[in-house]
């Protein structure tokens, strides 16, 4: 009420009080069959597995060439799937069902054996024959009235097994025992570390245990639950007590896709699976500003020439709500803003793009232009009678496109015109999970509201996570469309499994404290296991003012994340790096330098993503995820393969430990070996947080003159190392190449050569040597 007055007040009330009301029906747990799959009794081979009868149920399984393994049940196929990016992986034709010891069935395959025993439990091993997950006999619970069943089911994780995942998670990045909802949810205002769920979940389980990692994925798009319970060992005398995970859901299909192998394998058939995440365009890679409540253009100027006349980079700045004419999308606030389309020339002069939030609720109002149109078209959400639902939001009374049909994202992506024509060069989605402003209930639409579903038809329940996914596809789809030659820039505040097809995310509104700071690393670790790599915080936090120290802490940290963004709430104070005092000031600007010196690792790491499905920002144990020390070490990470970054994290720190990964590393500012596996404390003074190199590893950096160098780090005695370079050829289609880089040691001299199919030559660029 505080927020918007009695008016709009008393109308969400109705709002929600509506939606319960709707809701009602569906909410009703009426009576229940309960079911089990009961005892195999045959099974058809069919290519890649088969399908296994039970008494009660039958399972599909199959095992693609790559070794991701998909199990069905009760004739549930891969498709149709709002997750993969196409169609199904082509099963391995040498994998073929037999029967097995004990009355069930197997699949052995090069990379992977699937065990289905008698009863239905589906047991994952390396070909070794070590169990990595086993899945038990699920259980339906179906209404006698018909309708969807809800079903549960457990499976086991070997003891040691860390989990992580399951989309963007506050309290990670290793994810604790207990229960985790997915169900993409504004958490109204801000969120800290306790704060579960968030916008952009994901019924992605990231299992790591010393027999191996694995990422199980229930492509299923309906409200659930996922309760972890790690496990643990007996200590020698052989019980051990796995780890479980319990994933009941509300309806939908039983079906799931097992990824296995090492943390690059697993990311490489993920991304094969649901897609190679948008390669965003290099400026998209630098530093950019945001705040909601700029106020008018006399302010963006202000700011941007407060970076300029500091001698600070900036790539970007972001147009919040603020900007429109009275918060209704695709306006211009032509009072505050009169020129906005010369305010974009005059700021891309500068080197300076601007980004404009696009939030999917329009308002209702007979007369709107948008609203007539969407309308004439028949593109809002409806409920079970036909009539438009809708929800108090930003401009008031509004409704919601449906983005689950193709007509309308085809309508809602010709609507970025409008602000390609404003002078945009990139769009930030937000409200979309979608989120209404109510008082009380759910913050979101009706479970009964209809979508089209492309073509199937359903209700909010099935729909709901995936509206920002469609949202994303309807905008990424309309700029590709309208703007042919560049690259999409797009983020989206919610999401789920495939958004990085699309774009990227942020954190959303992260609380302004040192809580705050710390969940915003556990969201783009877990988004980027997820498949998601381009994401990052608002730096400074969302709805308070940071203490200097914090606002430094967070800037640190943000320079070495793909979205090094600042934002803000409106009244919730500035965040331009010199508002915090001149120390403040000058400890950002080497921030700031060091983000554009590493530009280039950043293109590559954004290449490398785009190729192989490797996020930039990596937990320190992805190449050794069988040392336990390091899967337990959540403050730091690694930054591709060459660097890994302790920031930090807490009031008043000026030094830290920091554990590190087998083999030698470099404290990049004092240029000091250390040698891991291990722990070693080291200096963070309030001017730089700790970043080490690995021995070996080969940087591509800015050079003195602003062209192409390597930055080499000495390999240890005995040793070689290397690193990939991707070059920029800019932010259009243009393929690019690997490049691959060798280091090591000639008579205690570093040598650096590029190698290709016909062997190795001179690196041809310049190169600085580091760590001798
Ligand atoms: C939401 C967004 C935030 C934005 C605000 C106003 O809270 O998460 O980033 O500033 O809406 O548009």
């Amino acid at each position: 009420m505080r927020v918007f007055g009695a008016v709009r007040g008393l109308r969400a009330a109705r709002t929600a009080w509506g939606r319960w009301r709707a809701d009602a029906a569906l909410s009703a747990r009426g009576a229940e069959r309960a079911r089990v799959p009961g005892r195999a009794e045959g099974a058809e081979p069919a290519p890649g597995g088969g399908t296994v009868r039970f008494a009660r149920s039958s399972l599909r399984v199959s095992v693609s060439a790559g070794g991701t393994v998909f199990w069905g049940w009760d004739g549930a196929e891969p498709e149709p799937s709002y997750a993969l990016a196409g169609k199904a992986p082509e099963p391995d034709p040498r994998a073929v069902l037999e029967p097995d010891t004990d009355g069930g069935w197997r699949i052995v395959s090069e990379r992977v054996t699937v065990a289905v025993s008698r009863h239905g439990a589906v047991e994952i091993r390396t070909p070794g024959g070590v169990m990595l997950r086993r899945d038990l006999p699920p259980r339906w619970w179906e209404p006698v009235g018909g309708g969807p069943a809800r079903w549960a089911q457990r499976a086991e994780v070997p003891a040691d097994a860390r989990f992580f995942g399951l989309g963007g998670r506050s309290a990670g990045p290793r994810l604790r025992d207990g229960a985790y909802r997915l169900w993409n949810t504004d958490p109204k205002g801000r969120f800290g570390p306790g704060d579960d769920p968030l916008y952009f979940t994901m019924p992605v389980q990231y299992v790591v245990a010393d027999a191996g990692t694995h990422l199980a994925f229930h492509d299923n798009t309906w409200d659930g639950l996922v309760t972890l319970a790690e496990g643990e060992e007996g200590a020698g005398s052989g019980h051990d007590r796995p780890g479980t995970v319990e994933v009941r859901m509300e309806g939908g299909p039983l079906r799931c896709w097992v990824v296995v192998g090492t943390p690059a394998r697993v990311a490489h058939n993920w991304a094969a699976l649901t897609g190679a995440p948008a390669l965003p365009p290099a400026w998209a890679l630098g530093p950019q500003h945001a705040r909601w409540g700029f106020g008018d253009a006399a302010e963006v100027r202000r700011v941007v020439a407060g970076y300029r006349e500091r001698g600070l980079p900036l790539s970007a700045v972001h147009l919040d709500i603020d900007h429109y004419d009275r918060h209704r999308v695709f306006t211009v606030d032509r009072e505050r803003f009169p020129d906005l389309p010369g305010l974009a020339r005059e700021l891309r002069e500068q080197g300076v793009r601007l980004v404009s939030i696009v939030d999917p609720a329009v308002v209702a109002e007979p007369g709107d232009p948008l609203y007539e149109e969407g309308r004439t078209a028949g593109a809002f959400v409806r409920d079970a009678r036909g009539r438009e639902v809708r929800g108090e939001v930003w401009p008031g009374e509004c409704v919601f496109p449906d983005f689950t049909d193709p007509a309308v994202r085809e309508w809602w992506g010709g609507l970025y015109e409008e602000r390609l024509g404003q002078g945009f060069s990139g769009v930030w989605h937000d409200m979309n999970e979608p989120a209404l402003l109510t008082p009380f209930g759910e913050p979101t639409l009706p479970r009964s509201a209809r979508h089209a579903l492309d073509g199937r038809g359903g209700d909010h329940r099935e729909a709901h996570n995936v509206y920002g996914l469609l949202m994303a596809r309807a905008g990424y789809e309309g700029l590709r469309r309208l703007r042919p030659g560049e690259r999409p820039f797009l983020f989206t505040r919610a999401g789920w499994a495939g958004a990085q097809r699309y774009g990227g995310t942020w954190s959303g509104d992260v609380a302004t404290g040192w809580p705050g700071l710390r969940a915003s690393l556990s969201l783009v670790l877990g988004l980027g296991l997820c498949g998601v790599p381009y994401s990052g915080p608002d730096v400074g936090g969302f709805d308070g003012s940071p203490s200097p120290e914090l606002f430094l802490r967070w800037f640190q940290l943000g320079a070495w994340l793909p979205l090094f963004r600042t934002h803000s709430a409106l009244g919730a104070g500035r965040r331009e790096p010199w508002e915090f005092g001149p120390e403040v000031l000058e400890h950002a600007r080497v921030a700031l330098a060091e983000r554009e010196r590493l530009r280039p690792y950043f293109l590559t790491l954004a290449r490398l993503a785009r190729m192989t499905g490797a996020p930039y920002v990596r937990p320190v144990w992805w190449g050794a995820p069988e040392d336990r020390a390091l899967r337990d070490c959540e403050d730091a990470f690694l930054l591709g393969d060459g660097l890994l970054v302790a920031p930090v994290l807490h009031r008043g720190a000026d030094r830290r430990a920091v554990r590190l990964p087998r083999g030698r590393w470099y404290d990049t500012a004092t240029g000091e070996a250390y040698e891991g596996p291990g722990q070693v404390l080291l200096d963070a003074p309030l001017g730089r947080v700790p970043v080490l190199a690995r021995a070996g590893a080969v940087l591509p950096v800015a050079g003195g003159d602003g062209g192409l160098a390597l930055e080499v780090w000495a390999p240890a005695p005995g040793r070689t190392g290397g690193g990939l370079v991707v070059r920029d050829t800019g932010d259009g289609w243009e393929p690019a190449e690997i490049e691959r880089y060798q280091s090591r040691l000639v008579e205690g001299r570093v040598v650096v050569e590029r190698v290709t199919e016909e062997g190795t030559s001179e690196a041809g660029l310049p190169v600085r040597v580091r760590g001798v």
